[in-house]
């Protein structure tokens, strides 16, 4: 399974690149707007710092002007892909992306027929966002088993990108499930590595090891 990071703070992403722990990056309007930077230029920066997939979301709700602005976005860099809503406009844009070559990450999705539709669609990426689900009694991982069954029984390409990943637990059902790609935010993807056994271990070793004067 791919990890992309969910943000658009640049430090964070650097870090996370200087451990090798992520394959990609994905944003929303949300998250640039948390950064407070300004949305070209922050996505530029996220595309110099990463040769993964980088996906900067439309504004349009049209699909003319989903047009306009992914293919200003997809001049960025050649890691862009531009993230479209899933709407019927969204749904079209995706198709005409498709036959252009620029890569698209089809957000916002809730059910497994809105997810065969972005395959249909040509999507790179279906982004089913679990956490929200999860946050009105609906459990986000069964869609995401859902959408791996139907992808798999005609043999789609679309990548499944879960993504409103809020904790370890998501990620590991994630990587269960068959997810192709699961995007955290960057406290998640450093809480993968945590366990107090490593630590309580490891603590035991390095003392054992001044003990016995071991040197390296
Ligand atoms: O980028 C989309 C998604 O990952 C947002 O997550 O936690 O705001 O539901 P969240």
């Amino acid at each position: 399974m791919k990890f992309f990071v969910d943000t658009a703070n640049v430090d964070d992403i650097r870090e996370l690149e200087s451990y090798g722990l992520i394959d990609g990056v994905t944003t929303n309007p949300s998250l640039i707007k948390k950064s407070g930077r300004d949305f070209v230029e922050v996505i530029t920066e996220i595309c110099s710092v990463t040769d993964g997939p980088v996906s900067a979301e439309v504004i349009a709700l049209d699909t003319e002007g989903m047009l306009a602005e992914g293919r200003k976005l997809a001049k960025i860099a050649d890691n862009i892909v531009v993230k479209l809503p899933l709407t019927l406009d969204g749904l079209a844009a995706a198709q005409t992306f498709s036959k252009e070559g620029i890569k698209t990450n089809v957000t916002l999705c809730f059910s497994a027929n809105q997810a065969l539709l972005a395959a249909k669609a040509g999507a790179t990426y279906i982004s089913p966002f679990i956490g929200r689900l999860d946050d009105i009694h609906i459990d986000g991982m069964d869609l995401i088993q859902e959408i791996r069954a139907i992808y798999d029984n005609y043999g789609f390409d679309t990548e499944i990108l879960a993504a409103s990943i809020r904790s370890p637990m998501h990620v590991k059902e994630c990587a269960i499930v068959g997810a192709d790609v699961g995007t955290a935010p960057p406290a998640v993807i450093k809480a993968l590595v945590k366990h107090p056994l490593t630590d309580k271990g490891l603590e035991q070793f390095i003392k054992d090891a001044e003990e016995a004067g071991i040197k390296v």
